[in-house]
């Protein structure tokens, strides 16, 4: 049977001052339609996998956080890992989980913290690739036409056009995670290349074999409390692994250095929301161009614009063009979209000040 396991444990550090440790983005509605990223990341799968088969993994300090907004999930579906060692160990935590129900599964893993726009395209394009994976030794993701070169993806090499493989499974030829500029720009210009979308499908056999081969010290942790997990000593267990855990993502450890992996290209309207203006693109307009999210505003002479405020606080905005303006927990930030990339920079600088 399928299992869908969303990874939830990030603290989207660029989308300040909405998403912060205590409540990173993919807790918060910031597109203002009610379900926040995590709920619908739920939706999105919901009628692909069924509610007792999804697990989310993420920090301990969100546990709560995550079975309020999930309310279909009993608490044994949340795994909570004792600090953060990025995607591998919380992949591996799951395979561990699943392994003990159902050695047969096949799984969905996903991010929390993405926006798909196009339901329809998007379930018939998770249908095939489980159809593909559960019949053979596969790992499959998601692939997507890059439009910029993106340094904060990975990307994916396929040996055919790029143009004649969209909604096909082919093999991969590379998979870099991260390129430098220079390289990605000579990926995005070359043609050949897909950006990774961080949804992955394989069954439940293929991931553990890919542990055993490219990361087999975090496979042995997970192995020696095999029969702790789903016993009263599973959270003392799992503190005890994580100390000696490294940190890795899967990209780093094991897509790119797999020799099974596939990637399944779509046109879904995804993008990862990992800035204020990628947020603006995908958000609804008013006549000037103003993406007003969330709040009661008024705008006068402003333009191009994306806010984000509390839903009860009443603003008005006049004479601002392209800027950002987004209020949480009384965090306020006001400044142009094409300054965003300081806005990490800002973080660090109020937390040193105040
Ligand atoms: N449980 C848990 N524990 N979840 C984590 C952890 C962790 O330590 N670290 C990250 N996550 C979750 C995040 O909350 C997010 O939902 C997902 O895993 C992906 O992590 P990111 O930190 O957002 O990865 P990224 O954006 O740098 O890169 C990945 O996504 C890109 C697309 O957005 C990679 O898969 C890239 O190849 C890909 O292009
Ligand atoms: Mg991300």
């Amino acid at each position: 049977s399928r299992y869908c396991v969303i990874m939830a444990g990030g603290i989207g550090s660029r989308f300040w001052p909405l998403s912060r440790q205590e409540t990173p983005k993919q807790f918060l509605d910031i597109l203002g339609t009610g379900r926040t990223l995590i709920q619908q990341t739920f939706d999105r799968f919901s009628s692909i996998c069924p509610p007792e088969n999804f697990l989310v993994v993420t920090s301990i300090e969100y546990k709560d956080i995550v079975l309020e907004q999930l309310p279909l999930l009993k608490p044994n579906q949340v795994l909570t890992e004792p600090f953060r060692r990025n995607t591998a160990p919380c992949i591996a935590y799951a395979n561990s989980w699943i392994k003990k129900r159902n050695p047969d599964a096949s799984i969905i893993v996903t991010p929390a913290d993405h926006l798909i726009l196009k339901q329809t395209e998007f379930e018939t394009t998770i249908l095939k690739g489980i159809d593909f994976v559960e019949n053979q030794d596969a790992l499959l993701t998601i692939g997507l036409k890059p439009h910029r070169p993106e340094t904060g993806y990975g990307y994916i090499q396929v040996n055919d056009d790029t143009s004649k493989t969209l909604g096909e499974i082919e093999p991969v030829k590379t998979f870099t995670e991260k390129p430098n500029l220079e390289l990605a720009k000579i990926f995005f210009e070359s043609g050949e290349f897909f950006w990774n979308s961080g949804i992955f499908l394989w069954k439940l056999s293929s991931i553990s074999n890919a542990f055993d081969c490219h990361l087999q010290d975090i496979q042995q942790l997970f192995n020696s409390i095999e029969d702790k997990i789903d016993t009263v000593d599973e959270q003392e267990s799992i503190k005890n692994i994580y100390v000696d855990c490294k940190n890795i993502s899967i990209d780093y450890g094991i897509m790119e250095k797999a020799n099974n992996v596939f990637v399944l290209t779509a046109e879904v309207g995804w993008s990862d929301l990992g800035t204020w203006s990628s947020l603006y693109e995908h958000s609804s307009k008013d006549n000037n161009n103003n993406a007003i999210n969330t709040g009661k505003v008024l705008t006068y002479e402003s333009s191009n614009c994306i806010v984000n405020l509390p839903h009860n606080t009443k603003a008005i905005i006049q004479g601002l063009n392209d800027y950002i303006i987004a209020e949480s927990n009384n965090c306020l930030l006001i400044c142009p979209k094409s300054n965003e990339q300081q806005i990490r920079q800002f973080t660090a600088d109020i937390a040193n000040q105040f």
